[in-house]
């Protein structure tokens, strides 16, 4: 891979990691693409049918079969939530980049998501609790972190491009 990014639900990593990819002029992948393909279903619809754990073991799976791949791969917001998958960022040679945003930038973008089974469930005290709890798990893997707040998704582009010419 020339890049993974990560961060929470909302933070970006699907929007910019294709406007990342046609930078570099290199294949985007979206996990989460991957597993709804892979799975035939929605995230909701494999979430009621077969349970979050059933999803984060696809995820993994999946997960493995893309980093062998080139381009850039947009993760899901609980990826890197597990240690397997938390040693597979920390030892992977590509620039693992985290996209951080507030908790109200977050609501303000997926508050509303019918595609997002935990926020749907979740009050905001909920999500910000998680978002806290998952911090320490991105910051652990992540080579750079980029605050989205106020950002538009060309000025981050720019940004890890930057970062990446250099690195
Ligand atoms: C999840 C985030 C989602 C998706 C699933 C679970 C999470 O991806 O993988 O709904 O645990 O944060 P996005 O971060 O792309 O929304």
């Amino acid at each position: 891979m020339d890049a993974i990014l990560i961060g929470f639900m909302g933070s970006g990593k699907t929007t910019i990691g294709r406007m990342l990819a046609k930078t570099l002029l290199v294949p985007h992948t979206d996990l989460d693409q991957e597993i709804v393909e892979n799975a035939g279903q929605t995230i909701p619809e494999f979430f009621s049918n077969y349970g979050e754990k059933k999803f984060r073991e696809l995820e993994h799976q999946i997960l493995l079969n893309q980093l062998k791949k080139n381009g850039v791969l947009s993760t899901g917001g609980g990826t890197p939530i597990s240690m397997q998958n938390l040693e597979i960022l920390q030892a992977t040679k590509a620039p693992v980049i985290l996209l951080e945003a507030s908790t109200n930038t977050i609501l303000e973008r997926v508050g509303k998501s019918k595609e997002r089974p935990l926020v749907n469930q979740m009050s905001v005290e909920q999500l910000a609790e998680l978002q806290f709890k998952r911090m320490p798990f991105y910051q652990k893997c992540a080579n750079l972190c980029i605050n989205t707040d106020n950002h538009s998704p060309l000025e981050i582009t720019e940004q890890i491009y930057k970062y990446l010419s250099v690195n």
